[in-house]
């Protein structure tokens, strides 16, 4: 197997809240990404999905902070960089379209503009190289007036077409590593599609590695290699997208699973499971499932489970399977 492209071990990434109280959003996190792999990232609202990529992206800012951990990027622990040193990752090798494409897009600046900048800075292009490059890319992401979007303002945009400028962006850097958080989860089921394909498009072209969170388990199925599910600030079960959905483990997993939709059923999304995740300044302290695990023993209440390894490429942190 080739050198993982992205290691994350003993992630922990807190907030220190107003009343002294403390969130443990990411909790010990480890896992790997190996170069043109799909991981999907899965779990209910508030697991600490966006944290996680927000800390690979060392974008955590206060109350928040890295507590522990280390976060090998090609070779280089993003936790010790500088945030000059981390900014010129950010635009080369790395890159992420976020959850909300206002909060990414300056507002102030045309699309062109913003995709420009990358272009210039990074790919060292002239103007005319870069205007040219930025056409060429809004063109691939589906906009078929790229000449005109390039002169827009990102107000001017639709939601779809304010997220598709958003992957231009991120694309425009040619990155080894795009983080995708719920890139689709506004957009109709059309421009969704159309949207993921690029993703995979940029994957088959450039061997581009994602890590790709979404709470859409029929995402998971036709797009990701790998999904990990997240519980409590943790992962919980890490695996193939076949081993997922044919053997599922952690009864978080089977519980997500049991929710999907089905043609008698209802049509369901995530969370569907009895009970809420418990606020992240608040776990049990055993099993942070255990209070709504339909298999709970007594060792769950006592102490946490670790994440182990049960069989080749399959990771459950479990008393049932220790
Ligand atoms: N700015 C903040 N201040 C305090 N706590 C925070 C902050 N941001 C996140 N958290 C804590 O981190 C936890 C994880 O948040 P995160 O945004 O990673 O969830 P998520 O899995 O991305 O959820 P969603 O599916 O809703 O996007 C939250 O439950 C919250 O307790
Ligand atoms: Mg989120």
């Amino acid at each position: 197997m080739q050198e993982a492209l992205l290691k994350v071990e003993g992630l922990k990434t807190y907030f220190y809240l107003d009343d002294k109280k403390i969130a443990k959003a990411v909790d010990d996190i480890q896992f790997t990404i190996h170069p043109g792999e799909t991981v999907a990232l899965v779990g209910e609202s508030g697991s600490g999905k966006s944290i996680t990529s927000l800390s690979i992206m060392q974008l955590i800012n206060k109350p928040g902070r890295i507590e522990k951990g280390t976060i090998l990027f090609n070779g280089q622990d993003l936790v010790k960089l500088s945030e000059k040193e981390m900014a010129k990752v950010r635009g080369n090798d790395l890159a992420m379209i976020f959850q909300e494409p206002m909060t990414a897009l300056n507002p102030v600046f045309t699309i062109g503009n913003q995709i420009m900048e990358t272009l210039i800075k990074h790919k060292k292009l002239t103007k005319m190289q870069a205007h040219k490059k930025a056409i060429e890319l809004l063109k691939m992401v589906g906009f078929p007036r790229a000449e005109e979007t390039i002169n827009e303002y990102p107000h001017q945009l639709s939601g779809g077409m304010r997220q598709r400028a958003m992957i231009a962006i991120a694309m425009s850097c040619d990155p080894k590593l795009l983080i995708a958080d719920e890139p689709t989860t506004a957009l109709d089921v059309t421009i969704q599609a159309q949207i993921l394909d690029l993703m995979n498009e940029m994957k088959q072209k450039f061997n581009t590695a994602i890590l790709l969170i979404t709470h859409d388990l029929g995402v998971v199925a036709e797009y990701a290699d790998r999904v990990m599910v997240m519980y409590g600030g943790q992962i919980v079960e890490d695996t193939t997208v076949e081993q997922l959905f044919s053997d599922p483990k952690h009864p978080y997993t089977t519980g997500l699973l049991e929710s999907l939709p089905s043609i008698d059923k209802e049509v369901k999304r995530l969370g569907a499971i009895k009970g809420t995740v418990p606020p992240s300044h608040s776990f049990p302290s055993g099993c942070r499932f255990s209070d709504r695990c339909p298999n709970v023993m007594e060792q769950c209440q006592q102490a946490l489970p670790q994440l182990l390894s049960i069989e080749t490429g399959h990771k459950v942190r479990c008393y049932l399977y220790d």
